[in-house]
């Protein structure tokens, strides 16, 4: 066999927004590109801003010296102090260029914090519904993914956190707003998070890094503020990039942030930059860099969201499915009818409507539908839902 039976095991287990994508290609064929209604990926439909054609038109007019050679690993350090910046003005905790990595993505920013900080068998604890990649990442630095169940409206239950950090927890890794329920962390909750993760470290002596997936930060909705969960917990490290808020999943881009009050911050920095070189990265894309330099306090119209956000929501309520309200992402978690999530998400295939069952994302009974798609696919998809909804009795 050529390849390891480690990789051989997670392939054959697959995931499921992979087969459903597969599924998506055969009925394309069958009924046709604008006869499917493709809810799986979280691959933002809408365009960059102008502003970011504006960059690269710029950038490429004006080419700086050496500007696609090898960098310092940590990045330009005007992109870092860019980043420092905004970040200081979003939370109120002064960061500096020395506390920021840029990386190749959220993806790239979690392996390198992760590989960082795990000693093999270290536990790194996360709440279901959770991103499923995380699994992966664990697993590729030794760690050890200690899976906890969140309550009915997908927040985390402190009781059940305290009893699962033992002397072996290294982090807590969250994601607020959250793929794939779209729930928004409160202040009140972050701030029982810190106090519970310093209560457990000075128990067991240990340190428990928070690890805070921001990838959705600045997708936000009804005038909601976002709360840092640094300004709870001083162990913290934030991972996040541009594929989301400036719709640019392909362009690799993003950044470790660590709290400037983080114990040993320098040793951690280094570690941090260390693991950028050796994972193979090297370092963000240069072209890239230079250009969010200018675009920290930009986004794609998060309006155009919220409102594609009400539209499903709206219609999936009022067809009698239960579904939590997204306050941020673009993702929506509605319970199944079935308990079986992969039978329902196999009913649905049935009317060319495409979701991933909750399995995925460590909670059966559930899928994931994502909106950051065009209208006419939303629109589409609602005589699926509906005729699913009227089999299974519903509203
Ligand atoms: C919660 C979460 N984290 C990380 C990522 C990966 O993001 P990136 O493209 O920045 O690597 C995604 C992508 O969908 C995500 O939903």
């Amino acid at each position: 066999m050529s390849i390891s039976n480690r990789v051989q095991k997670s392939m054959a287990e697959g995931g499921w927004i992979r087969k459903m994508f597969e599924e998506g290609v055969i009925l394309r064929r069958q009924y046709g590109d604008e006869n499917v209604f493709d809810l799986t990926l979280g691959n933002p439909v809408m365009e960059p801003p102008v502003e970011f054609h504006r960059e690269l038109r710029r950038l490429a007019e004006n080419p700086l010296p050496g500007m696609h050679r090898y960098m310092q690993i940590p990045g330009y350090a005007e992109t870092r102090a860019a980043v420092a910046a905004q970040l200081s003005l979003e939370t109120g905790i002064k960061f500096t260029l020395d506390d920021i990595i840029m990386t190749c993505g959220t993806a790239g920013a979690t392996n390198v914090v992760l590989k960082t900080i795990l000693n093999p068998g270290d536990e790194v604890i996360i709440f279901a519904p959770y991103f499923p990649e995380y699994i992966y990442y664990i697993d590729n630095h030794g760690g050890v993914a200690k899976i906890l169940p969140a309550d009915e409206q997908f927040i985390p239950k402190l009781d059940v956190l305290e009893a699962a950090i033992s002397a072996n927890t290294k982090a807590l890794l969250i994601n607020s707003p959250n793929n794939p329920s779209g729930v928004v962390y409160s202040e009140s909750l972050l701030y029982q998070l810190g106090q519970l993760l310093q209560k457990k470290e000075s128990q067991y002596g240990t340190q428990v890094f928070l690890i805070s997936d921001e990838v959705y930060r600045k997708i936000i909705y009804d005038g909601l503020e976002y709360t840092s969960p640094l300004l709870h917990h001083p162990r913290s490290i934030i991972v996040t990039s541009h594929s989301k808020d400036l719709a640019l999943p392909g362009e690799r881009i993003g950044y470790i942030a660590v709290h400037p009050d983080c114990s040993q911050r320098e040793e951690m920095v280094n570690g941090l930059i260390h693991c950028n070189r050796t994972l193979g990265y090297v370092n963000a894309p240069a072209l890239m860099q230079n250009v969010v330099s200018r675009l920290q306090s930009v986004t794609v119209p998060i309006a155009e969201y919220q409102k594609k956000r009400d539209f499903l929501h709206g219609h999936l309520s009022e067809m009698g499915y239960s579904v939590v309200k997204p306050q941020g992402a673009f993702y929506l978690f509605p319970k199944t009818p079935l308990e079986d999530d992969v039978a329902f998400a196999r009913e649905l295939l049935q009317w060319q409507v495409l979701t991933v069952p909750g399995i995925d994302f460590g909670s059966p009974g559930y899928i994931r539908i994502s909106y950051c798609v065009d209208d006419w696919t939303l629109e589409g998809s609602l005589a699926g839902f509906r005729k699913a909804a009227q089999k299974f009795n519903l509203g």
